[in-house]
């Protein structure tokens, strides 16, 4: 390596010396720029090019690397390779986020945070795309542009709308449970390190004799739960807007790890026709009187990445990167999901984003026929790209990852089929009759905070609204009609 006075030559990206880094060349000293001038230009054109697309959704985020160890003996109900046996160690990679924010958005604010996780097992990677809260707001996938449109920036105005985000939510009543829950105390956690997470969705786990099993995963946070009050959520947003990426860096930094016991509810899957409620209904939790949680694993986190942008704003997750003994429910949410990520990365990242260090398998290997693409980097040299073939390419298992599922029916636009105690407001209720009287009393402000929100010529949206959580508990929507009377009159 060349050097001046014993520091690296800095070179343009082709690798040949830099004259000068801070005078443009010229014509003459006072004269225009000259277009020779190769390392400007090249500067400035690779300036231009240095974001990639936000997420369109969870694009806030800050990611750790770290460990899960099984805890537990799982392998009744999984095959799964990386859960095989108590003691067992697999390095995963973490990105928590919040939902709705832009890139450059505050931490502390009233949003869903993402739990996303990526676990390197030795039979490929598994994500697990999860979020701090145990349901959604919606159940069916065609509805989620449309719920992220009114979380996002109107078109109009440039802002979040207060009138959006209420006429959506009163007309899709599915989100009265979610909502409860978002403006509850756990709706803005103080840090990532202070709040749990959940699978929400039901996935499939399949043992080593192909019988199935319906499970939800629930990671539970050794740190204790910890929210901010919207008061305080909002002079922290202010303060500090990178309060939860720099209190998760700071911690693991300082070796303070964090870490989650990871818990499933297990459901024979013959119990699933029957079940009280749809158990793949993701606006709904199943009760743990049904299904008691069982404690399987913990999850540390405990190295920071080392480049931001490389290994956290291009990492991806998908619903869809299954590993033998688990894979999807008939949820028909995470269904629309397992297409959108991959999409997505193919957009924002590009094909070869499987490629990159964060998101590559660690201990697995990747064998496939894919090939070139944009940034492709060689690696299956001159092997060929075609299959079948006789010249001792990859070959398939013939061993399905998960079992088949009993479908029946006609084809259609269905909504998702309703059990005996199957509505949108039972468990939202139920939540809320939980909740201490001063837990109450905070929920009631922050909806009421919200809704006062909505334009004085909009009180249907209200109403509406309104209306919902009346029906979810009648004490809570009486008291929740007077407070917002009181703020707008
Ligand atoms: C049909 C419903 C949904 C659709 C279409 C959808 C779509 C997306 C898309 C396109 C992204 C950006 C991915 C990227 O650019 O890398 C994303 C990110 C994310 N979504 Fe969803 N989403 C849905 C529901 C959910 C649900 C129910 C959860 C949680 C249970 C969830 C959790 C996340 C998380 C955690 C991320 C961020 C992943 C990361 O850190 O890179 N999403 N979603």
């Amino acid at each position: 390596m060349a050097t001046q006075n014993g520091r690296p030559t800095l070179t343009t990206e082709s690798g040949a010396p830099v004259a000068d880094n801070q005078n443009s060349e010229s014509a003459g000293p006072g004269g225009p720029l000259l277009v020779q001038d190769q390392q400007l230009l090249e500067k400035l054109a690779r300036f231009n090019r240095e974001r990639i697309p936000e997420r369109v959704v969870h694009a806030r985020g800050a990611g750790a690397y770290g460990t899960f160890t099984v805890t537990g003996d799982v392998t009744a109900w999984t095959r799964a390779d990386f859960l095989s046996a108590v003691g067992k160690q697999t390095e995963v990679f973490a990105r928590f986020s919040t939902v709705a924010g832009n890139l450059g958005a505050a931490d502390a604010v009233r949003d869903p945070r993402g739990f996303a996780l990526k676990f390197y097992t030795e039979e490929g990677n598994y994500d697990l795309v999860g979020n701090n809260t145990p349901v959604f707001f919606i159940k069916d996938p065609s509805k989620f542009p449309d719920f992220i449109h009114t979380q996002k920036r109107d078109p109009y105005t440039g802002s979040q709308e207060a009138d959006n985000v209420w006429d959506f939510w009163g007309l899709s009543p599915e989100s009265t449970h979610q909502v409860t829950w978002l403006f509850g105390d756990r709706g803005i956690p103080s840090s990532y390190r202070h709040m749990n997470g959940y699978s929400s969705h039901t996935y499939q786990w399949t043992n080593e004799a192909g019988e199935a099993f319906w499970v939800k995963y629930h990671f539970k946070t050794d740190q204790g739960i910890a929210g901010l009050t919207a008061q305080e959520a909002t002079a922290l947003a202010g303060l500090d807007p990178d309060s939860h990426q720099r209190d998760l860096r700071e911690a693991i930094e300082g070796g303070e790890f964090p870490s989650w016991t990871v818990q499933v509810q297990v459901m024979p899957a013959a119990d699933a026709a029957a079940y009280r409620f749809n158990p793949f209904d993701l606006t709904k939790v199943w009760p743990h009187a049904d299904y008691p949680p069982i404690e399987i694993g913990r999850l540390e986190l405990n190295r920071n990445p080392r480049n931001v942008f490389a290994e956290v704003e291009q990492s991806v997750f998908s619903p869809a990167h299954f590993v033998p003994g688990i894979g999807p429910s008939p949820d028909k949410m995470l269904q629309g999901r397992l297409f959108a990520y991959g999409d997505a990365h193919r957009y924002r990242v590009g094909i070869n984003a499987d490629q990159l260090p964060v998101n590559r398998p660690h201990v697995a290997e990747a064998h496939t026929y894919g090939r070139d693409g944009h940034l492709y980097d060689g690696r299956h040299a001159g092997a060929k790209n075609y299959e079948p073939n006789s010249a001792n390419g990859p070959v398939q298992t013939g061993r399905p990852l998960w079992a088949a599922t009993e479908v029946s029916g006609p084809t259609g636009d269905h909504a998702a089929p309703l059990h005996r105690e199957d509505d949108d407001f039972a468990q939202a209720g139920d939540l809320y009759r939980l909740m201490t009287e001063v837990e109450k009393e905070r929920l009631v402000d922050n909806l009421a905070g919200s809704l006062a929100a909505v334009s004085a010529g909009r009180g249907d949206i209200v109403e509406r609204a309104v209306g919902n959580f009346r029906r979810a508990d009648a004490d809570l929507g009486s008291r929740l009609e007077a407070a917002v009377k009181q703020r707008r009159g």
